[in-house]
């Protein structure tokens, strides 16, 4: 299994390339599934989680085809891919493909709304709670669909072969149940209403894609989604957004080392919250042609108390970073975790480098330190392990970060960006 060897102690200076969002382009290659037309993503990321959902689609009769050359190592572009589903050959998701990536259960959204039927294993992904499915399958139901549980597996027909419209009001705002309700709702007979829907701008990012494809849809960006149902979609070219969790990872990772760092292709209104948070952590952080500046010279990291919510809030995607950040600080902070009940697991791994935090309950307290040491530490979930990174970053002396399998399914070549900015850190394969 491939580990993360680095070396502690190099400011951060010079240009990191923002690349597609990982969690827009999961959804858009599900969407894919709507059409019997080509529908074209431009800035697809190069993750193991893309490459596992195209596997995903394949099995359910998706060509898939990678334009132009296969860029080599040191094009950080994105990919553009064609995602063609003249004919849905399967309608069943099965637990070996599905066991490992949690988004990969949408499926069922447009399956179900094309082709009237869908069996999908239940899903797995990061361990960061208990993440049931009820918020989806409740929705789905409302949409009139029959839905039981055999062997694992959700089992889903539309009564006559279509969905009916109608309102659904999400006890809790869901990403991934809002992408689900939204697809379904675009081939359903008549009107469905999403209340209470997720703002998250991956969320619109697919609504946009979906508008271009025919679907009727109003309200993008708020909480009140309005979707007519139409008989049928078409095919489009739509770019996948950059991605604001990668972008506020690096930019808390210059903040951690000290430094100038331009984010280039970031948006800082998709990640607006976190940018203020950094500010008030002592970073200077300012917007330019081509992207994101974040500097930190001198000063040192204040502490900020943060908690985690649904967008426009602070992202609980980017929480495990801010509080390695949060070790290095001058006082103490509060983290507060909101969206999931298990999203912790860093805190015993940042101990090893000599972390001071006590967690109680939903909050997590940090004593800022005025040293961390390198050691070696487990990656557990995604954005957890990409934690020890920063952590490492600034640690004196070797870090090395093992399982990384998990900073793969999200980060697009990190050691790479890293390295071509100072950082001291290596890929060790085996
Ligand atoms: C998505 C993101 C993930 C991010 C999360 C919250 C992708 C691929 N993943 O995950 O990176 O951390 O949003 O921003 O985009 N819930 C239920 N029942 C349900 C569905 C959700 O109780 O049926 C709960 C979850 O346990 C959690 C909360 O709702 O406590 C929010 O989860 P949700 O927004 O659905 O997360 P995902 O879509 O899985």
């Amino acid at each position: 299994m491939d580990r993360i060897r680095l070396v502690g102690g190099n400011e951060l200076n010079g240009e990191i390339p923002i690349s597609g969002a990982k969690n827009a382009a999961l959804p858009l290659m599900i969407a894919s599934l709507l059409t019997d037309e080509p529908l074209v993503l431009v800035n697809v990321p190069r993750l193991a989680d893309v490459k596992q959902l195209e596997r995903i689609l394949e099995n359910h009769g998706v060509d898939i085809a990678v334009h132009g050359r296969r860029r080599g190592d040191t094009d950080m572009g994105g990919q553009r891919i064609t995602f063609t589903a003249s004919d849905i050959v399967d309608t069943t998701a099965p637990y070996e493909l599905v066991s490992t990536m949690r988004a990969s259960f949408w499926v069922i959204g447009p399956l179900l709304a094309r082709e009237g039927n869908a069996r999908v294993s239940l899903p797995g992904g990061c361990a960061i709670g208990t993440r049931p499915v009820d918020f989806y399958l409740d929705g789905l139901r409302q949409l009139s669909a029959e839905i039981d549980i055999d062997g694992g597996y959700v089992v889903a027909r539309a009564p006559g072969g279509r969905l009916k419209g109608a309102n659904v009001r999400f006890p809790k705002v869901s990403v991934g149940a809002t992408h689900v309700v939204m697809m379904a709702a675009t081939l359903a007979e008549g009107t469905t209403i999403i209340e209470n829907a997720a703002r998250e701008p991956e969320v619109s990012n697919l609504a946009e894609c979906l508008v271009a494809m025919g679907a009727k849809i109003t309200g993008i960006g708020t909480e009140r989604l309005v979707i007519e149902g139409v008989d049928k979609l078409n095919g489009a070219i739509h770019e996948v957004l950059p991605d604001r969790i990668e972008t506020g990872t690096y930019a808390m990772a210059a903040a951690m080392t000290g430094g100038n760092v331009l984010l280039r292709n970031a948006r800082p209104d998709l990640l607006q919250s976190a940018l203020d948070v950094l500010s008030r952590a002592g970073s200077d952080i300012t917007s330019e042609e081509g992207g994101l500046r974040i500097r930190r010279n001198g000063n040192g990291i204040l502490p900020v108390d943060v908690e985690t919510d649904p967008f426009p809030g602070f992202p609980t995607d980017l929480q495990a970073q801010f509080m390695a950040l949060m070790t290095r600080s001058n006082g103490v902070s509060a983290i507060k975790e909101t969206i999931f009940e298990n999203r912790f697991m860093h805190v015993a791994e940042l101990a090893r480098f000599g972390a001071k935090i006590h967690v109680d309950g939903q909050t997590a307290h940090v004593t800022g330190v005025p040293e961390l040491k390198g050691a070696q530490v487990m990656a557990t979930d995604l954005r957890a392990s990409v934690s020890l990174v920063i952590a490492g970053l600034a640690a004196k002396g070797e870090t090395v970060v093992n399982r990384i399998y998990h900073l793969d399914r999200g980060f697009e070549r990190l050691e790479d960006k890293l390295s071509r900015c100072g950082a001291e850190i290596e890929r060790i394969a085996g």
